[in-house]
Parts: C-alpha cells; sequence; structure tokens
C-alpha cells in the first residue's frame, strides 16, 4: 500500500513538542546583540527630537539606529522592484511617520533587559511634529481610485450587458456588506536574527518564502543574492504576515551590520499591529437580479478597500463573484482608498475570504425573497464551467459536497422561517454557504539523493508554516523512492537549497510536491540502472520494466526473490550518493482549465433570545480539494480554516481609532481570536477526487479554502435564528440583540 494519502503523524511532531524544533528567535548565536524596535505613537507627521545620546550611553547600548544614525541605504530603501516581491519598507531613512507602530528606532544592547530599557526610555523622549492623520475609512470613501493592478488579475470584469441583467429579473438586492481590519497574529511573532560574515549575510527569518526574503533583502541593501542566506526550518504560523519580507528582516540586518554583532529582533505582539500587514477594512456593494425561477440574471460586486498612502495593497474580495455562479451579466470592479496606515498584505485566502461573506450573505438574502431554499437556489445557478473565462474546470465536485454537506448537516429538517426552531430561550439558526479557493501552481526544484547507508535525503527550499509540508514531502518521496518513510529525511526552509516558490496562494503542495516526485524518480532509475549493470547483483542485466525499489530494496517484480538492498548497490558501485535534482513548472494547463477548490459548509447557531450571544455548536465542511497527500494534515488544515472563519464571523476586528490612526486593541487579551471554548463539533469530509490536471499526484493546495464561506454560512444561520440580518462582520451580540427589549 502506497504511504501516499495515509493519515500519518508529522514527522517534526516530536521535535515541536519536545521543544527542540529551533524557530527564528531560538538560535544560539556567540556574542549575539538584543535589538528592540521603537515605534511611533502618531500615525502622520515626522519626528522632530529624540534623547539619542542619553540613551547611547545607557549600560550595554551597542548602538541606537534611528534615522540620523542609520546606515544610508542605496535608493533611499526603495529598491527598484515591484510590491508584493519587495515591499515598500520604514528603514529609517527619514524622520517622516506616516502610520501608527512605524519602526523610528532601534535600540540594540547585550542583554535583551537593556535593550528594551533604552527602547522604552528612548521612545519616552520622541518628540513629533503631528498632523491630523487620515484614518476613518467610511469617510474616506469618497476619495476611492482604481489602481493599476491587482497580483496579476484584472481589477475591473465584465460579461454581458450587466445594467439589462440587473433590469431584467423582478427579484432584486442592492445591499452593501462590510468587514473590518483584522490581523494575523501567529503564536510565533515575526523574528529575525541577523549575522555577518564579512560580506555574507546569514539570516534566520520566521518567513514562508525563504527565497523570496532572501531576494528582498538583497536588492533593498544593494548587495548580491549570492551573499544573503535565509534559514528557516520552523513557522509557527504564517497565513500572510509572513509571505513578504517586512521592515524590521532589514534592520536586523542593518543593526548588525552596525554593531558587527549578530542581532536578534522579536517583534512584540502589539508591534504586530501596524508594519507586517492585515486585513484591511471592505466596503462592499452587490446588486443581483434573478427571475421568478431563482435564475440569476445580473450582478454587480463594487470593492472598495483600504490601504497606506505608499503602496496600493488590494483586497481582492470580488475575484469569488467572478467565477462562482453562472450569472450572464455581471461586473466587479476594485477601488482603493489611502489612510495613514501600514500597508495591508494578503491574510488568509486574501479576497475569498472577505468576499464570500459579501456574496454568501446576498445569496441568502436573494433566497429569502425569491422564497426559495438557500441550496436549491446555488444548484439553480451552478457554474458548470467557468463563467468569467468560459474555460472548463479541471475537476468540480462542488455538486456532492452540497449532497453530503446537506445529509449529514440534516438540511432537509430546517424550517426555513426565520426565528422558527427554538429551545427554549435559545434561537436555533440552520445557515449555509459556499467555499472555494483557486487552484494555484509555480514552478519548483527539488534534490534527492540516495545515501550509501541506504536512506534518502530529499529537499527543497519550500517552507512548513506547521501546516505539514515537511510530512507530506517525506510521503511523495518515500513513495517515488520505494523507501519506507523512516529512511527518508527531507530538508526545507534554507534559501540555498533548490527553489520553491513562496508558501502562500495555496500553492506548496501542488507546486513542490510534483518537483519531489520527479527528483525521487529519477535517483530511483538511477539506483535500478546501477543494479542491473551490477554483475554481482541478484537483478543483474533485468529489464527497467521488471526492476523496481521497494521498501528499499531493488527487486524484481517477476521473481521478488530477486532482490538487492541499495545500500549494497551503492556499496559495490563506487559507494557515493547517487543524486538527481528536477525542476517542475505547470504546462498549458491553465489556459486550458479554471483550477478551483470547492466546499460546502453549513453551520448550526445557537442565539441567546435576550442576550443576543452567539454560539456556533456545529459546522459540517464537506470539500473538493483534490487528491490528499495526507489524511491527518488535510483535516487539520480544514479544521484551522473553520476555526478562523469563527473569528472572522464573530470575533475579530482590529479597533482603529480614526482620530489617531491608532489600533486600540493591540494585543491578544482584546483582539479576540476564538479559543477551544468557542469551538464546538467540525465535522469535515474530504473527498479526495484526484485532480486530473493540476500534477501528477492530483493535489491541490488546501491552506486557504477552510475559512472561505463560513462567516457567510455564520451571518446566514444568525438570520436564520434571529431574523436579524448582519451585514457587517463582525457579528456581535449588540448588533443582534432584540431592539425591543426594555
Ligand atoms: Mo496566504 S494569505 O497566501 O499566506
Amino acid at each position: 500500500m502506497s504511504v501516499l494519502g495515509q493519515p500519518l503523524d508529522r514527522t517534526d511532531g516530536l521535535l515541536k513538542v519536545t521543544g527542540q524544533a529551533r524557530y527564528s528567535a531560538d538560535n544560539p548565536e556567540a556574542k549575539l546583540a538584543h535589538a528592540v524596535l521603537v515605534t511611533s505613537t502618531i500615525a502622520h507627521g515626522r519626528v522632530a527630537s529624540m534623547d539619542t545620546a542619553r540613551i547611547q550611553a545607557m549600560p550595554g547600548v551597542l548602538l541606537v539606529m534611528t534615522h540620523e544614525t542609520a546606515m544610508r541605504l542605496p535608493d533611499g530603501g526603495k529598491p527598484n522592484a515591484e510590491p508584493p516581491a519587495v515591499r515598500r519598507l520604514s528603514l529609517l531613512q527619514t524622520d517622516e511617520v506616516r502610520y501608527s507602530n512605524e519602526p523610528v528606532a532601534i535600540v540594540v544592547a547585550d542583554t535583551l533587559e537593556r535593550a528594551t530599557d533604552g527602547a522604552r526610555q528612548l521612545q519616552a523622549s520622541i518628540r513629533y511634529e503631528a498632523a491630523m492623520p487620515n484614518a476613518d475609512f467610511q469617510r474616506a470613501k469618497g476619495t476611492a481610485y482604481q489602481p493599476e493592478k491587482m497580483m496579476g488579475r484584472p481589477i475591473n470584469t465584465q460579461r454581458g450587458d450587466v445594467a439589462a441583467g440587473l433590469r431584467q429579473g423582478p427579484t432584486r438586492l442592492d445591499a452593501v456588506y462590510t468587514t473590518p481590519n483584522e490581523h494575523h497574529n501567529p503564536m510565533e511573532p515575526h523574528a529575525t536574527l541577523a549575522r555577518w560574515d564579512g560580506p555574507n549575510l546569514t539570516l534566520y527569518d520566521a518567513t514562508q518564502g525563504v527565497s523570496g526574503a532572501r531576494g528582498a533583502v538583497a536588492k533593498t541593501l544593494g548587495i548580491p543574492e549570492a551573499n544573503v542566506r535565509v534559514l528557516c526550518p520552523f513557522v509557527g504560523g504564517g497565513f500572510g504576515c509572513k509571505g513578504s519580507a517586512w521592515s524590521h528582516v532589514v534592520l536586523a540586518a542593518m543593526a548588525a551590520k552596525q554593531t558587527g554583532r549578530p542581532v536578534r529582533l522579536v517583534l512584540e505582539r502589539p508591534q504586530m499591529f501596524g508594519m507586517v500587514g492585515n486585513r484591511p477594512f471592505t466596503d462592499q456593494h452587490i446588486q443581483i437580479s434573478a427571475r421568478d425561477d431563482g435564475t440569476l440574471t445580473g450582478m454587480r460586486h463594487d470593492v472598495i478597500s483600504s490601504t497606506s498612502t505608499f503602496e496600493d495593497w488590494n483586497e481582492s474580495s470580488a475575484i469569488v463573484t467572478r467565477m462562482l455562479y453562472a450569472v450572464p451579466n455581471q461586473a466587479t470592479t476594485h477601488k482603493l482608498v489611502k489612510l495613514d496606515v501600514g500597508t495591508p498584505t494578503f491574510m488568509r485566502a486574501p479576497g475569498e475570504t472577505s468576499g464570500s461573506f459579501a456574496l454568501e450573505s446576498a445569496m441568502d438574502e436573494m433566497a429569502y425573497e425569491l422564497n426559495m431554499d438557500p441550496l436549491a437556489f446555488r444548484l439553480k445557478n451552478y457554474a458548470e464551467m467557468e463563467p468569467q473565462e468560459k474555460r472548463p474546470w479541471s475537476e468540480k465536485s462542488l455538486r456532492e459536497c452540497y449532497q453530503i454537506g446537506a445529509d449529514k448537516f440534516g438540511w432537509s429538517r430546517r424550517n426555513p422561517k426565520p426565528r422558527s426552531m427554538r429551545d427554549g430561550n435559545t434561537l436555533i439558526g440552520l445557515g449555509m454557504a459556499t467555499a472555494t479557493y483557486p487552484a494555484n501552481r509555480s514552478e519548483a526544484s527539488a534534490i534527492a539523493r540516495i545515501l550509501p547507508d541506504g536512506t534518502a535525503m530529499v529537499a527543497s527550499g519550500t517552507q512548513d508554516l506547521g501546516t505539514g509540508t515537511y510530512t507530506v514531502m517525506t510521503q511523495v518521496a518515500a513513495d517515488a523512492l520505494g523507501f519506507p518513510m523512516d529512511k527518508v529525511e527531507f530538508a526545507l526552509g534554507d534559501s540555498s537549497l533548490p527553489h520553491a516558490p513562496v508558501s502562500g496562494g495555496s500553492q506548496s503542495v501542488a507546486s513542490v510536491s510534483p518537483a519531489v516526485r520527479e527528483a525521487a524518480l529519477q535517483a530511483r532509475a538511477k539506483l535500478i540502472a546501477m543494479a542491473i549493470a551490477d554483475s554481482v547483483s541478484p537483478l543483474s542485466g533485468g529489464s527497467i520494466d521488471d526492476v523496481t525499489v521497494n521498501n528499499g530494496w531493488v527487486i524484481s517484480r517477476a521473481d521478488p526473490s530477486k532482490r538487492d538492498p541499495a545500500a549494497a548497490v551503492i556499496a559495490r558501485n563506487g559507494g557515493k550518493p547517487i543524486e538527481a535534482m528536477a525542476t517542475t513548472k505547470p504546462g498549458d494547463e491553465k489556459q486550458q482549465f479554471a483550477f478551483h477548490s470547492f466546499g460546502a459548509v453549513f453551520t448550526e447557531v445557537h442565539v441567546d433570545a435576550d442576550l443576543g450571544t452567539i454560539r456556533v455548536p456545529r459546522i459540517v465542511g464537506v470539500y473538493d480539494v483534490g487528491s490528499l497527500l495526507n489524511e491527518k494534515t488535510a483535516h487539520s488544515q480544514l479544521m484551522g480554516g473553520l476555526v478562523w472563519g469563527i473569528g472572522s464571523a464573530l470575533t475579530e476586528k482590529s479597533e482603529l481609532d480614526a482620530r489617531y490612526g491608532r489600533y486600540t486593541n493591540a494585543n491578544l487579551a482584546e483582539y479576540h481570536v476564538p479559543v477551544n471554548a468557542d469551538i464546538g463539533l467540525l465535522d469535515i469530509t474530504l473527498l479526495g477526487k484526484p485532480d486530473p490536471h493540476i500534477n501528477p499526484l492530483g493535489a491541490r493546495g488546501i491552506g486557504e479554502i477552510g475559512i472561505t464561506g463560513v462567516a457567510g454560512s455564520i451571518a446566514n444561520a444568525v438570520y436564520h435564528a434571529t431574523g436579524v440580518r448582519v451585514r457587517d462582520l463582525p457579528i456581535t451580540l449588540d448588533k443582534v440583540m432584540p431592539k425591543t427589549t426594555v
């Protein structure tokens, strides 16, 4: 039986639970110096003065790096490279302050305590020239403009005759949905340890992309990429915020250069709110029109989201609307408003999370207007082919997801009337929504080595964010080599390894596993050829079609008594590792097919009739995400996505005080992520149908689809429970509390 797909424990699990996994900030270094960031308390203006000399004289302080003392960077720290490859950073090259919590200085000392003390005292000494910030999204909406690009996708789309389509159906909806700023908050904060050895820079950096970080740092510092090595064997969660090399990464390298010591810089939790990206505000205007039988005739989805004053970053909320339903006449647009805030960034299913809340809420509202079952309404408008580009799907089993989900959930027992189902003082709501995320794939490379001791070493410069990359790539390699799992070691998280893409956009599995498989297959073929050519081997003179590798033995299929251990074959033939390297990339299948994953999310909510408190006792999620490389880690990915979906629906919001442009809940006590007590039954089914076109393994990425559709499903369940339609996330008790209580 193949090891592929098996629900194996994580190969790095023991290291993690015993504390042996070394995260970026854990690396020991001789003569390590500690850096603490000082960040702005105003959102717009300039630093007028600070007590640099006094802090510099404090015991143990090695460096006070400010806009006056920081090394000058080429092009003022704005390299000629486009975001998001290289972000617009805050590198102490000017006295300007562009957002709250922007780096304005760094204090480096011989201990963390002395650096922290120095940073606090420096912070207290800063005098600013402050101007009124522009941080009120609702007020700034009038200044919305169309950006030049949106991560390689069209900013606007149009098909059919939209105006006519919107007039055509007698049933219409015109509604605005809004979502707040949110911040990623992985357990491991951003952290960088920088060390220079002459002209060479080594960075231990908490990143989703070692190659991307290397490129961004090299370009910003103006040094060759070959001089930079980024290491990241373990990441304590990324979710998008670690997909870019932000200011602190370069600042750590600068501080190490200026002190001549290795420097460690870890962001404090409150510093995670501003300089390392977030999900921006969205304002989503949706218009829908349908015939009496539920056939969609027209749809518009116009999105405004917020960005910083110095970089256009686009929350692509309407891309989900382009592909999900077979509506003939449709327009989607994206606009931005600039605020005095840090630049937003990718945050788990960027676009699809906020967009699917709006679209799937709107579809539910339409179903009620049409007096139609919400699931039947979706089936009525099922997209048999991708409706924007008119391409066939590579594989789509959304109908099956709906069906299985509805059965498991007991959808047929739902009384559609709002406020009709209750248990004592508990209002019961049942809602559903569709989940979807594109299936991305990029070029990737890997190397496989069969070692003289009969083990194998396989490697690629990819990352494991905690998702299971080590484990699934070991499975892919073991399967292709014909070796047992415990004889294969997989290495990642090092920019000197063969190149792999950023672990973002749910693309690692789809991109890296074909390269790992190909490298392993080639190494296996070399081993087989070696055995066949070896006059002493029992396989000597055998045919390539007959000889295979199984459980670490080179073996004849026809006569399994003819077998030879891999180690013995290598020992007799020079004793050197057998090595193969492979690069794989997508072909023109992207032009032929539309690649998407799908799912159906059914949610039960319980709402206290008096207090408006909302609980989620049960979610049934059914997903069509291609083949599964590991059923257990796949299940965990979906679970994590659903948990975060509950957070985005009910608890998460970064409160931006528009008067100061400052987040007022920049800590884990007041930024509410769901905890165990908030989570009920998560009943997850994965269809496991191979995608025949994405890659030889049939596996699509699953990092992001789990969060999509969840907020919509919960919002729809809350409406069903209470009769209150909340179009503004998060859905807190004040928004559903009965307005009539005394
Ligand atoms: Mo994901 S938000 O592309 O890391």
